[in-house]
């Protein structure tokens, strides 16, 4: 399998290095994009450097590169994740307006009809942000939220992060045991075993 992982600058740079992560571990081959806001989040956000994040990935294309491979619908892919997507990206994607590797890639994404999934993380939201969500939406793209659910009792905030790395895993068809599925009310609580993917 082979998929594009995109890290913008939204907040939860996160998610982002925890998707490459898992991804590495299921043996799944990545191309990764980082935004230059995407950098300067993850050095407000985290303590990871850029050449770490790098090397989660199979390989990596800057972001100013439109001769990568990514930028043309020719080169396969199974899909494409921007985890998290910036209001700015998503505006991007939306507009059609593909001026860097990421948006360029997500035009190619869509026009192709491959799977896109969209982690967006924005609060509170403008009626220009949902309407940017609605157009990728009738475009064929997923917008998922950067939004855990709490049924499942988190105890960390990797609990928190796993989630929704995982909803967006199911949503490219990669199969995961970053959290337990619902089963239920009988099956629930603090006794239930999950399964987790090596950090
Ligand atoms: C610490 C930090 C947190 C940010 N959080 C968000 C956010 O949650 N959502 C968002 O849309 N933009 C956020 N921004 C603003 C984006 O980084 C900015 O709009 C940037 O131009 C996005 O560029 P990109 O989409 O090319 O990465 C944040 C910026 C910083 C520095």
């Amino acid at each position: 399998m082979r998929l594009i992982v995109a890290i913008s600058g939204a907040s939860g740079a996160v998610y982002g290095v925890r998707a490459l992560q898992v991804l590495r571990d299921l043996g799944v081959q990545t191309h990764l994009v980082l935004t230059s806001a995407a950098l300067e989040t993850i050095r407000l956000e985290t303590d990871y450097k850029e050449d770490e994040i790098r090397g989660l990935a199979t390989e990596t294309h800057r972001v100013d590169d439109i001769t990568s491979k990514l930028a043309s619908g020719s080169f396969h892919t199974d899909g494409m994740l921007v985890i998290p997507c910036s209001m700015k990206t998503l505006a991007g994607i939306a507009s059609g307006f593909s001026d860097n590797l990421l948006l360029r890639a997500a035009d190619v994404t869509i026009k192709e009809r491959r799977r896109l999934v969209l982690v967006v993380r924005e609060a509170p939201l403008s009626l220009i942000h949902i309407e940017n969500m609605a157009t990728v939406t009738r475009a064929g793209a997923i917008v998922l939220p950067a939004m855990p659910a709490f049924y499942q009792r988190p105890k960390t905030v990797d609990d928190l992060v796993d989630q929704v790395v995982g909803k967006a895993l199911d949503l490219l068809g990669v199969e995961h045991n970053l959290f337990r599925r619902w089963d239920g009310p009988a099956n629930r609580g603090p006794k239930a075993r999950r399964g987790k993917a090596k950090r």
